[in-house]
């Protein structure tokens, strides 16, 4: 029997999503997946194996080899920069990377906020604008209301949140999806198996309709 190929997941808003992609590609998913509390379920066929991971670390496993495979939104991979192959867009978890403020921005305290501090400060690198980005771990949409940043980068997929908090997109930095990834060396090595889950996959993400 191979050895079976390990995949990360992402833990959270895109596994129910995952999972339901991977059932229609005809690649075997185990039943508890979504409600486990285990963190490495292996498939009944034996082919593939599991982790679950949050969302920021799964290019590390990926990158370091404990995971072969790795399903991740766009913005941790623009964030992580790790060594890594991406193989295919997924088509979910579709959101923009977007600075965002109150509709009147205006530069006070040169400060932005943000949970993608790289995204952030390339942005800016590359507009040839000074700014000092400060990270926050998450409600990122609080900083321009209370003074500690002008303005944030940070992910848009309804709207709803900045809409509440009287905020407005000013520019869209990137369009984001879940892509899937590889480890370089996995992908020499384990080419066959890589490609059978990465065909299965293809045939079923949807049509690339743009953020
Ligand atoms: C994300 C993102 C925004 C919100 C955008 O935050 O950082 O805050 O979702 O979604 P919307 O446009 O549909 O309102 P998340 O819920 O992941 O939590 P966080 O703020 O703690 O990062």
């Amino acid at each position: 029997m191979m050895e079976p190929l390990t995949i990360a997941l992402s833990k959270g808003r895109i596994l129910p999503q995952t999972v339901a992609l991977f059932r229609r590609a005809g690649l075997e998913v185990p039943e508890d997946l979504d409600e486990s509390r285990k963190l490495i379920l292996p498939s009944a066929d034996g082919r593939l194996r599991f982790i679950l991971a949050k969302p920021v670390d799964v290019p590390t496993y990926v990158e370091y080899g404990a995971a072969d495979l790795g399903v991740v939104g766009k913005d941790v991979l623009l964030e992580a920069r790790r060594n890594l192959y991406e193989l295919l867009d997924l088509g979910i978890g579709r959101c923009r990377m977007c600075l965002c403020g109150l509709p009147d921005l205006v530069w006070r305290t040169h400060r932005v906020a943000s949970k993608y501090p790289h995204i952030a400060a390339d942005y800016f690198r590359d507009q040839g604008k000074q700014v000092e980005v400060v990270y926050l771990n998450g409600s990122v949409e609080l900083a321009p209301l209370v003074g500690l940043a002008d303005a944030i980068v940070d992910l848009v997929e309804t709207g709803r949140t900045l809409k509440e908090n009287g905020l407005v997109i000013h520019e869209v930095i990137a369009p984001i999806t879940t892509r899937m990834v590889a480890n370089r060396m996995s992908f020499r090595l384990k080419g066959e198996a890589i490609d059978r889950v990465t065909q299965a996959l293809q045939r079923v993400v949807g049509g690339g309709d743009s953020c």
